[in-house]
Order: structure tokens, then C-alpha cells, then sequence
């Protein structure tokens, strides 16, 4: 428990940085608080005056920025820019940097080399890595270090090959070893934890056996936070979405039609007119 009282993540606090204690005082005051991937300083600044209180630079970046089919291939000196843009566009929100795959697997050494890169070069104020039990020699170097670890359990999108596919992940017996690598990342250090597709009661069993707030993304509504790749929320992915995917508004569907309105205006001369020329 926190010494000193929770103000709200969401709109409470607004002269400074949210930080991960104030996370885990909203822990302790039931607050629930969203998180959404962000890749740019234009979109930070825009999820940061909606009030949202953490922004995650993803590898997800390897498939939404990069147009890879997965995580895998994405790299330090891709990501570390954009993360340095996410920061750069913000002032109130705890920007996390996401290690990309190959960068921490190798153990603790390479670990604290690629998360110390990341709060040099970018300024990022956490990270992230993939993994339960078999990551908690890196989480304790990284903690150790004055890092703040972000952990994410459940499907884990950096080992695909591995779990052959994007599958729920815990169901059945398996959910006990999903409880036993939350735990085990939380006793490591994490100041919070991903659960990523696992059903909706294990994720709720997760979050009341957890002191760290857990961060849901198709985990169901009773963790303490939820997260989402923006271009879902907002309806800009093409094709098929998953299933926990409730888009908000049809970014695809608005920037199709301004686009062609525009291009229609060029193509016919009516763009640019007068009101938008120089004298
Ligand atoms: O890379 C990412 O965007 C993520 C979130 C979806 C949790 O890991």
C-alpha cells in the first residue's frame, strides 16, 4: 500500500508525468485506467489531452508502422525513435518503450543494455518485455537498475511461432501456470503486467491475486487497466479485427472519403480556390 492518497490517473492529475506509483496507488484505490499503443508525437498529444494516463510505443509498431504480418522483425533503432517522438509530444503521460524480440532474450546483460538505450535515446519512463517465469532474471536487472518493468503474460505476441498462432492463451490447467508467471514477474519487480487473450475469469482471478494493477487486452473487464493498438480502437486496421476489438469510430471509413474528396477537387480544379491561394 501507498503512504500517501490516489488522485486520479484519468483527468486528476495534469501539471506532471503520471508515474508508476501512481498507478499503484490507483491499484489500491480500485481505479480503472486505460493505456493505448501510440507510435507518433501527433497521436501522444491527441491521447494524452483525451486524458489517457500511459502510452505504450508497441512492437506492435513492426506490423502498423512497418507493415510487417508480425512483431518479430522490428529493431531497437526502429523503435527508438518513435518513442522519442511519443515523448517528445507529450508532458503528462508515462510513455512506455516496448523491447522488441531479440533484444532481451539473451538474458540480464542484454537486457539492461537495450532498456538503458531506450531511457537515454528516447526518454522513455518504462519498459516492456514478453514472458512469465523465464523473464525474471531480466526484470530483476532491469528494477535493479532504477527501471520501471512493464511484464506481459498471456499470448505474447513475440512468441507466435512458438504457440502456434494468435490463441487464447491460460484455458484449462494452463491457467495455473499463468497465475504462477504473474506472480513470479510481480515478485520479480514489474511495476504492472499485460494479460493478452486469456479468458475473462482468469484475468479477474489474475487481478485479485495481483498487488500490480493487470492491463487487459481481450482479458475480459476486471482488470485494472486496459490496453489497445490505437488504429483498432479508432477503426483505421484493415480486414477482420479479433474479437475483443470494439472499434470506436471509423477512421478508415472518414480518411477513405476525405481523401477521395480531395483528390476528386484536384483532379476537377476546384482545389485549391481563392479563399485557399495567396495574393
Ligand atoms: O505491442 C503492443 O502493441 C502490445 C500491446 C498490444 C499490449 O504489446
Amino acid at each position: 500500500m501507498s503512504d500517501t492518497p490516489a488522485v486520479s490517473v484519468y483527468g486528476g492529475i495534469t501539471n506532471r508525468r503520471i508515474t508508476v506509483t501512481d498507478l499503484a496507488k490507483a491499484k489500491d484505490a480500485g481505479e480503472k485506467w486505460p493505456m493505448l499503443t501510440s507510435y507518433d508525437a501527433v497521436t501522444a498529444g491527441l491521447f494524452e489531452e483525451a486524458g489517457v494516463p500511459v502510452l505504450l510505443v508497441g512492437d506492435s509498431a513492426a506490423m502498423v508502422v512497418h507493415g510487417h504480418s508480425t512483431t518479430l522483425p522490428i529493431t531497437m533503432d526502429e523503435l527508438v525513435p518513435l518513442t522519442a517522438a511519443v515523448v517528445r509530444g507529450t508532458s503528462r503521460a508515462l510513455v512506455v518503450a516496448d523491447l522488441p524480440f531479440g533484444s532481451y532474450q539473451e538474458g540480464p546483460v542484454q537486457a539492461l543494455q537495450s532498456a538503458t538505450r531506450f531511457m537515454k535515446e528516447s526518454g522513455a519512463h518504462a519498459v516492456k518485455l514478453e514472458g512469465g517465469r523465464r523473464v525474471t532474471p531480466q526484470i530483476r536487472a532491469l528494477v535493479e537498475a532504477g527501471i520501471p518493468v512493464m511484464a506481459h503474460v498471456g499470448l505474447t505476441p513475440q512468441s507466435v511461432n512458438a504457440l502456434g498462432g494468435y490463441k487464447v492463451q491460460g484455458r484449462g490447467e494452463a491457467g495455473h501456470a499463468l497465475l504462477d508467471d504473474a506472480l513470479a514477474v510481480q515478485e520479480a519487480g514489474a511495476f504492472a503486467v499485460v494479460l493478452e487473450v486469456v479468458p475473462h475469469d482468469l484475468a479477474e482471478r489474475v487481478t485479485k491475486e495481483l498487488d500490480i494493477p493487470t492491463i487487459g487486452i481481450g482479458a475480459g473487464n476486471a482488470t485494472d487497466a486496459q490496453v489497445l493498438v490505437w488504429q483498432d480502437l479508432l477503426g483505421l486496421t484493415p480486414g477482420r479485427a479479433p474479437k475483443f476489438v470494439k472499434p470506436y469510430a471509423d477512421l478508415r471509413g472518414v480518411m477513405t472519403g476525405a481523401v477521395r474528396a480531395w483528390a476528386q477537387d484536384v483532379t476537377s480544379g476546384e482545389y485549391p480556390d481563392l479563399d485557399h491561394s495567396y495574393n
